[in-house]
């Protein structure tokens, strides 16, 4: 029996370390128990840091619990390589006079998940009955460590509320568990490895990666504990008084062979050094690092507490996501809350989720462009073997940039379906490029674009280049392919492939121009390395300008592709009220031969290139497409909520925005349980501020168009622009806007219809409609 300090009743705030956020709006609340849910619930609450990612739970029949390392998968069979799930380690058991406490047994007198979105910590609160009408309360806490991503944290409060006896609490590393419903590492060996006492040291091999955790329990003042290493489990047990309380903390380091040569030795010593300077400061330090990072990135909505929430869970899951330290990896479409397309990575992360990114962490945004710069050697064998130059990236990929996208599924009817996205949908190469530009614009990382990035625009460029085909009419035509509207496969002209292709292959002209002109020296080894022809840019841009878009003047709409407006007529509105998706319920034939489409296609090119075409364009194309859209794809709604807002629509931008922000929330479309849906957050984000508050980027700043959402009295959020961070803010009534700068350098602000306002560092500046019309920017108090 361990030593422990024991505390009595209640559980003194200063004795958690640790206490939950106090304001609802921050905190996601479950309150009891709902087996249904109980997957949906797991991603939801989920937490991680871009290294680990854990899904916890009660660990009941119907759980699935995982916790899992960001590009670490096993398996390669038919259906392509799946994130491994790591060892068990989530079990708490505690047992009261020898009798295991589970919710099964006895009554259940309270059960409460508090995720706090402000400090990244899962809070569990838990009172149970005994049949003997024991009561014992449970108070816990787990946290994967922003400030330290190789740190689990655990703590336990246990409390006798009214009665004496002895208590045991233990907590299991290992191959195996109680805990819920899980495989753990596929085709990996899980190995416990005995070591100095007080410890729990455990190894696996998942593929080729070792993986290897150190785990200890301590308590405040702990002198000894007895160690059962054998079955992996740490367990103290104590006799407590009437009342006493007990904390238990845990702190877990994991380290695999993609991080170090040794990752046993690292972990051990990892938990030595952490354990040395305490749980307390560990915990100290994760809590500073989600406040700076809120600090960054928090977007305030003030009338709307639906709508405020919602935010701050997308933001929340968005940050836990990323690793601005591991080049390697990627975000996959779940990130690591959940097993929906086995953990690859799509065109979601460059397209959906990277602008939060690169406007409030340009760190972590590099990080994600590198890792296709990592793989571009694997898009370059991808364009190879399908007879194409240059680089077409995998429509899925995991951990080697390989394409993993399935060949076939199995379909509502039981039969085979074949899935040919990884043959034909090719615009993600023009996604990426198109992220490497947007990252480039607003951060003007030189280096990152003249060392990783004009490869990534010129190998892609090169595809495009290769890939489309001049046509009898001398037109540049690309042909069978599957756009963002995946209910219409092997398709000629798709609009948004071929507008991003002609944008891919003129930015990649673009930046040799700049190089040669700016960097002659990064020019010089690019052209050589590449052995880049003196014509191809030019080849490049005139490819560009014969590129069929099906753009016709006379109603202005875009055809989404060749043939699209022959097919039959279907409003999907009807299907509204079904029960079952759209292409499941009149066939994916039916689907095929009419106008519905999946998700947003030609609206999804307005939201990427608005600039490009007079609003009356983006006007006549979103009335056309919007009516025609299923949104079978989570990644739909936001995107449609950004475009309606800039379109001052404010009645479709409020529908929409409302059904992107519930897709996890309230599960709306059904399958939350295998993850939280990292685009759809990331869209959420963009529609907020590239669509109520209309920003864009410009040569010298931003330009923004407010059509705040009629609920919404006020908006603010901070933005990175180019090194410096400019806080925004806007007012409803009267309609008026705040910018003020940090960091060195000056920002310009432009309003559309209204003046422009370069603000410098330390400045806050305001500008204000009387009723007549933008006024004049002044300065403001701060
Ligand atoms: C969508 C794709 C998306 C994928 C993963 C599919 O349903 O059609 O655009 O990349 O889901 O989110």
């Amino acid at each position: 029996v361990a030593h422990v300090a024991v505390s009595n009743g209640g559980i003194p705030a200063n004795d958690l370390v640790l206490s939950p956020c106090t304001d609802a709006g921050w905190l996601l609340i479950e309150e009891g128990l709902s087996p249904a849910r109980e997957r949906e619930i797991e991603s939801l609450l989920a937490i991680g840091n871009g290294y680990l990612g854990v899904r916890t739970s009660i660990g009941g029949r119907f759980s699935h619990p995982a916790t899992f390392i960001a590009g670490i998968y096993v398996g390669d069979g038919d259906l392509g390589p799946r994130l491994a799930v790591f060892p068990q380690w989530l079990n708490v058991a505690v047992t009261v006079e020898n009798e295991e406490l589970t919710v099964e047994t006895g009554r259940v007198l309270l059960h409460r998940w508090l995720l706090d979105l402000s400090k990244g910590v899962l809070w569990r609160e838990w009172r149970q009955q005994h049949p003997s009408g024991r009561i014992t309360r449970l108070t816990c806490f787990q946290l994967a460590s922003l400030a330290d991503r190789r740190l689990l944290l655990q703590s336990v409060t246990v409390t006798a509320e009214n009665y004496a006896g002895t208590i045991s609490v233990g907590m299991h590393l290992g191959p195996s568990g109680t805990h819920g419903n899980v495989e753990n590492v596929e085709h990996a060996d899980v190995e416990l490895v005995a070591a100095e006492p007080g410890a729990v040291l455990l190894r696996a091999v998942a593929k080729d990666v070792g993986i290897a955790a150190a785990s200890k329990m301590h308590g405040p003042g702990a002198a000894s504990w007895k160690d059962t290493i054998a079955n992996g489990e740490e367990r103290c047990s104590w006799k407590t008084a009437l009342g006493q309380t007990m904390r238990l903390d845990r702190i877990l380091a994991v380290f695999t062979s993609r991080d170090s040569a040794s990752p046993l030795t690292a972990a051990r010593q990892h938990l030595a050094a952490v354990c040395a300077r305490g749980f307390q400061a560990a915990i100290a330090d994760h809590v500073d690092a989600w406040r700076r990072r809120w600090d960054s990135a928090d977007v305030r909505i003030v009338g709307d507490k639906a709508a405020q929430h919602a935010m701050r869970f997308a933001i929340y899951h968005l940050i836990a996501a990323a690793n601005p330290a591991d080049e390697c990896v990627s975000i996959a479409s779940r990130g690591l809350t959940g097993e929906a397309y086995r953990g690859h990575v799509l065109w979601d992360t460059e397209i959906y989720m990277l602008p939060f990114y690169v406007f409030t962490a340009p760190e972590a945004a590099r990080a994600l462009l590198m890792y296709r710069c990592h793989t571009l050697d694997l898009a370059r064998r991808k364009a190879q073997a399908l007879g194409y130059q240059g680089a077409l990236y995998a429509w899925e990929s995991a951990d080697t940039g390989d394409e993993v996208t399935p060949q076939s599924a199995v379909g509502s009817d039981g039969r085979p379906v074949a899935i040919l996205t990884g043959q034909q949908e090719h615009h993600i190469s023009a996604d990426i490029a198109f992220a490497v530009w947007q990252y480039w614009r607003a951060t003007a990382d030189n280096a990152f674009m003249a060392a990783e990035g004009a490869e990534i625009l010129v190998e892609t460029a090169r595809f495009w280049a290769s890939r489309a085909q001049i046509g009898l009419d001398r037109l540049a035509h690309v042909r069978r392919v599957i756009g963002p509207d995946e209910y219409h496969e092997t398709v000629d002209d798709n609009a948004y492939t071929n507008v991003m292709a002609i944008f891919n292959l003129e930015r990649a002209a673009d930046v040799l121009a700049m190089l040669e002109r700016n960097r002659p020296d990064d020019w010089q080894r690019l052209s050589e390395r590449l052995r880049i022809d003196a014509k191809e840019p030019q080849a490049w841009r005139s490819l560009a300008a014969k590129m069929v878009t099906g753009f016709d003047r006379a109603t202005g709409l875009f055809e989404q592709f060749a043939g699209y407006f022959q097919l039959e007529e279907i409003d999907p509105a009807a299907a509204r009220n079904w029960a079952m998706p759209i292409d499941v319920r009149l066939g994916a034939e039916r689907v095929r031969r009419s106008r519905i489409i999946k998700q947003a296609d030609v609206v999804a090119l307005s939201a990427l290139r608005w600039k490009k075409w007079p609003v009356a364009v983006h006007e006549a194309n979103f009335r056309f497409y919007e009516p025609r859209t299923a949104h079978g794809s989570s990644l739909s709604p936001a995107i449609h909520a950004l475009v309606a807002a800039r379109l001052g629509d404010l009645h479709l931008a409020q529908t929409y925005f409302r059904q992107a922000a519930e897709i996890d929330l309230t599960n709306n479309m059904g399958n939350a349980a295998a993850g939280v849906h990292m685009g759809a957050l990331g869209g959420l984000w963009q529609a907020a501020v590239f669509g109520m508050a209309g920003v864009q980027l410009r040569e010298d700043g931003i330009s923004v168009d407010p059509h705040l959402l009629p609920s919404w009295s006020e908006l603010a959020f901070p933005l990175q622009w180019r090194g410096r961070r400019l806080r925004l803010r806007f007012e409803a009534q009267p309609r008026r806007i705040e910018a003020a700068v940090e960091g060195d350098g000056e920002v310009t602000v432009a309003v559309r219809d209204g003046p422009a306002c370069c603000v410098r560092s330390g400045q806050n500046f305001a500008l204000q409609d009387d009723g007549s019309g933008w006024g004049h920017w002044e300065e403001a108090g701060r």
